[in-house]
């Protein structure tokens, strides 16, 4: 759509601005050694074939006995997958591979440090190991199938290890990203009523040997407040035999596993026989209000989505390996640095720290000296990759076949980045569109058989079935010009079961929306609303635009957040953009722009005016930016997030809250000194 054509909408509206761009074509090798070519997925993957269409995911599982029933609706919306049937999650990802590969690296570990070297987990050792751990949770902690255990871990190889321990025993997990504070440990440790805590005393981020081990005090502490009592604390050593923490071991409740694990040499374990739809894990993510919700995500549903989509999108080969330099602390490591990879046999890589640590091309040294050439990132990290080290890339010698992007929507200019510079003009990349609730991929292209589309992560998923409604339950179709509402009208084996201990919450947030009949057993009735806005072009490819809430309303016209950074964002000298809602009396709310600049560049008036413009002219005057701030730096999460939320108080003229927990939170009271100082 040109900007001429901007459509003028309604209160419950959003306006699509977005031009269209042009298609990329898979090369022809990477074509002929794709997992997934044959067309005839389209009509076996089709409505009319749902739910039985799942079957050849699950057959890519081993099941101890198989299961009766594909979907059982009888307590709709809690949807149970392939029912009579019994797994075990750790035995799919490590004994069903040792007959044949039992000395292959399952996992590479590549720790920050430059001067230490790269571990390399073969299978037979993944599987001695848990085992081992697996024999120590039984045993010293009494933990059982059903328990749940809260594990605050940064990452390493006794990540996966711990998982799938827990797993072997069929002992639910809730892995806490390392980066959160005690207190939001502590939150998930009482919700989740943890009586164990599996913790690591130190690590090292950018260069520093963080104390992680203070977090686990406080996370004790902070349950304890709450009425949850933490009896165990089981922590790894960063340096096994040496403990690397100021704080004291408390006699009685901390323990060292890598002492205590001596008993356990040699130990073995049977892996529980689990019903397909008894929980695996549990998996925190914020809502947009309230305490954030633990989504339980089932064992065979889940694994089979996650080892399927592994091996059609990820397009994963024995031969491979596999980087996906997201953290295991949020569902994509879990989906696609451990589940997924590890169910295949593939060799997945574990990096311990950041990706510009020392510098910008280390991400791209470890890919050359590991053989990686399959390479799955966020655009947040994309963005600082291309900010830090434009020319880095092409000053290595390795070769992806495949990039992922994952986690928010990438600007095309960013896109075209990422497949010229990173993938060197010839790696296919997938946009994968999904959620922390739905376990594995919703909307990507299939990277053997669509083109891509800069911005747009493509048509659904096979089995996906993508529906937008608008707010009043029309159907938006393709082309319609508007975006709103994206549902998936089908179940799926991915989807989370419930919300952990509040399945009223689970039903309401995510079904309440467009249900059309609350007493109905037939998924039909049941679409998912996933939050989110988006709009389907006329060939069929979604574009998602961000969360609901996260469209400026000006004038009664909703602007989607990430269009107006896009537009800044193809201005050359923009590295990074963040826009955010201003008040204004008269229209309701503003955008307020920040961006910061690609090195070597010295902030002018003449930038901001020409990025001002840019947006003025890409979406149209009603996106004019109040004030486009130059910033340093955007202040962001130990993820990489930026935090709107912060610059929107900034903005706004309000308490920013705490900060302490930002990756960079001196940024805050500089930028708070620009906005006095009034100089953009
Ligand atoms: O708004 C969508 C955005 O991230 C949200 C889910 O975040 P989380 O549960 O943390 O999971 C992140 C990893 C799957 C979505 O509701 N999102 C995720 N992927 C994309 C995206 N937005 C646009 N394009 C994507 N590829």
């Amino acid at each position: 759509m040109s900007k001429k054509d901007v459509v003028h909408t309604t209160e419950s509206e959003i306006a699509v601005h977005w031009q269209e761009e042009e298609l990329y074509y898979p090369s022809v090798d990477f074509i002929a050694q794709a997992n997934l070519t044959d067309t005839s997925v389209h009509e076996r993957f089709k409505l009319d074939n749902f739910p039985e269409c799942f079957k050849e995911y699950a057959d890519l599982l081993s099941w101890y006995k198989y299961w009766e029933k594909t979907l059982d609706t009888s307590d709709a919306p809690c949807w149970r997958w392939f029912v009579g049937g019994e797994l075990n999650a750790s035995y799919n990802c490590i004994d069903r591979h040792l007959e044949k590969n039992r000395n292959k690296t399952a996992i590479h570990f590549v720790p920050e440090l430059l001067e230490e070297r790269t571990q390399h987990v073969t299978y037979q050792e993944l599987w001695v190991r848990v085992n081992e751990f697996a024999a120590l949770l039984q045993d010293f902690a009494g933990l059982k199938r059903g328990d749940r255990v809260t594990i605050h871990m940064p990452m390493c190889a006794e990540l996966p290890i711990t998982m799938l321990a827990c797993a072997r025993l069929g002992v639910i997990h809730s892995v806490v990203f390392a980066g959160f504070s005690g207190k939001a440990c502590a939150d998930r440790i009482e919700d989740s009523q943890s009586r164990v805590l599996i913790s690591m005393d130190a690590y090292y981020r950018a260069g520093k040997l963080l104390d992680h081990k203070v977090n686990a005090d406080l996370a004790c502490e902070f349950a304890q407040g709450m009425g949850q009592k933490v009896d165990k604390v089981l922590l790894w050593e960063r340096y096994p035999g040496k403990y690397s923490s100021s704080a004291e071991m408390i006699g009685g409740r901390d323990y060292s596993v890598n002492t205590l694990l001596k008993e356990y040499y040699g130990q073995r374990v049977e892996p529980e026989r689990m019903k397909a739809e008894e929980p695996l894990f549990l998996m925190y993510t914020s809502g947009t209000t309230g305490k954030p919700k633990g989504c339980q995500h089932g064992t065979g549903g889940y694994l089979a989505y996650a080892t399927a989509t592994s091996k059609f999108i990820q397009d994963i080969h024995p031969e491979d390996v596999y980087w996906c330099a997201a953290d295991i602390g949020w569902i994509t490591g879990h989906s696609y640095i451990v589940y997924g990879p590890l169910s295949l046999g593939a060799s997945t890589v574990i990096y311990e720290g950041v990706p510009t640590y020392p510098d910008a091309g280390r991400c791209w040294r470890i890919a050359q000296d590991l053989g990686v050439n399959i390479f799955h990132t966020s655009p947040t990290a994309i963005r600082a990759l291309r900010k830090l080290g434009p020319e880095e890339p092409a000053k290595y010698d390795f070769s992806f076949k495949h990039m992922t992007t994952v986690g928010e929507p990438i600007e095309p200019a960013v896109w075209k980045w990422y497949q010229q510079e990173v993938g060197k003009g010839k790696a296919v990349i997938v946009d994968t569109y999904w959620q922390t609730e739905t376990g594995g991929f919703l909307c990507t292209t299939i990277p053997g058989m669509n083109p891509m589309k800069p911005g747009s992560c493509g048509p659904g998923a096979p089995g996906i079935h993508p529906i937008i409604y608008d707010d009043q339950g029309e159907i938006l179709g393709a082309g319609a010009g508007k975006a709103g509402n994206i549902c998936i009208q089908n179940p799926w084996p991915g989807c989370f079961q419930t919300i952990w201990g509040d399945r009223d919450r689970f039903v309401e947030t995510y079904f309440g929306r467009y249900n059309k009949d609350p007493e109905s057993t037939d998924w039909r009735d049941w679409p998912y609303l996933t939050g989110d806005a988006a709009f389907q072009a006329e060939d069929g490819y979604y574009r998602v635009l961000g969360r609901i809430d996260d469209v400026i309303n000006v004038s009664g016209h909703r602007l989607g957040t990430k269009e107006i950074e896009s537009a800044s964002l193809a201005t050359a000298e923009v590295a990074e953009a963040a826009v955010v809602p201003v008040k204004d009396a008269i229209k309701g709310h503003v955008p307020d722009l920040y961006i910061s600049l690609k090195p070597g560049i010295t902030p002018s008036p003449e930038i901001a005016q020409k990025v001002s413009d840019t947006v003025c002219k890409e979406i149209g005057k009603i996106a004019k930016p109040k004030s486009v701030w130059i910033v340093a730096d955007m202040p962001k999460t130990r993820s990489g997030k930026i935090m709107r939320r912060v610059l929107a108080s900034i903005s706004n003229e309000q308490d920013v809250g705490d900060v302490t927990t930002l990756m960079n939170p001196d940024i805050v009271a500089e930028i708070k000194e620009q906005h006095l100082k009034g100089s953009k």
